[in-house]
């Protein structure tokens, strides 16, 4: 079973496009199989990951067609310009209509599309809108698993606790297999008010803190506008690109986990 991994946070500019490209570049050195799903309309991960510029199709196009046809999806789907083990199903401004899209059960079709297309990769990363609207709710249906990423400040932690009530209801009404692979902290540094606020975090969730928690790098916002995986920066990157292999391996290790607790339960024990 391929880990289809959302990151959210209801809060603007917190580090859930940085996070999953840094991931995905992770994933890039490590050789893996990646499609990145960028579900905001501001589309930040698919212009990073230089899939802006040629795309035909988007995401919004493959939620309206409703398809039942690998093809279809495929279609849609681009490599980046980083490497041909990196894919992108792209997002444009258009995505932002689904939002407000009534139509019923309009939620799951990105989660028939990926399941679709998932047994060609190894990972899907989907990086998530700055709400609690439709197209989250989408990603979260879709998603085996959840992280949230978040900065050591009062009013980035305010939320956190909310978001969990959005994951729970999800998990009660739209997708029982839904885990929480935990929280990232972006951004730390070691200031007094960023240990103050982690302690809190800690607290109030428990062992769902991952570590290490990523620094603040100018050479993250670089890698981004410069369209370009942070490791390829080498030593200039080297201490926060270890950071998101770390992150990776756990990611990897929880997908794996939960695979073999699926097939435990299934009654087929932990077969590859
Ligand atoms: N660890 C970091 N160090 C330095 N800059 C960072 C770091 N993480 C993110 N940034 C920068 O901060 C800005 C906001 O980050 P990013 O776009 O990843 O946040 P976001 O949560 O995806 O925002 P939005 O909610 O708008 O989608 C970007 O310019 C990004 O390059
Ligand atoms: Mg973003």
């Amino acid at each position: 079973m391929t880990p289809i991994v959302s990151f959210v946070n209801q809060k603007g500019g917190v580090g859930k496009t940085s996070t999953t490209l840094g991931i995905a570049s992770a994933a890039l050195t490590s050789s893996l199989k990646v499609l990145v799903v960028d579900t905001d309309p501001q589309a930040n991960a698919t212009a990073a990951l230089g899939a802006g510029d040629h795309v035909e199709f988007d995401l919004n196009d493959l939620i309206e067609a409703n398809t039942n046809s690998v093809n279809a999806v495929q279609e849609v789907i681009t490599p980046s310009s980083w490497s041909e083990t990196i894919d992108v199903l792209p997002a444009s401004l258009d995505l932002a209509k689904r939002d407000g899209d009534t139509t019923p059960m309009v939620e799951f079709r990105l989660r028939k599309a990926l399941q679709l297309v998932a047994p060609s990769y190894d990972l899907i990363l989907v990086d998530c809108s700055p709400s609690v609207g439709k197209l989250v709710m989408s990603s979260l249906i879709a998603s085996t698993h959840v992280i949230v990423v978040t900065e050591p400040s009062a009013p980035a932690l305010a939320g956190v606790e909310n978001l969990r009530d959005t994951i729970s209801a999800i998990q009660e009404y739209g997708n029982p297999e839904l885990e929480v692979a935990g929280v990232v902290v972006n951004r730390s540094n070691n200031t007094r008010e960023a240990r103050f606020r982690i302690d809190e975090l800690q607290e109030a969730l428990g062992s769902d803190v991952l570590r290490p928690h990523i620094p603040s790098r100018s050479i993250v916002s670089e890698a981004m506008g410069a369209q370009q995986p942070v490791h390829a920066y080498l030593s200039r990157s080297r201490d926060v690109s270890e950071i998101y292999d770390k992150l990776l391996k756990q990611i990897i290790s929880t997908g794996k986990q939960t695979a073999d607790n699926a097939r435990s339960d299934l009654g087929g024990g932990a077969r590859q």
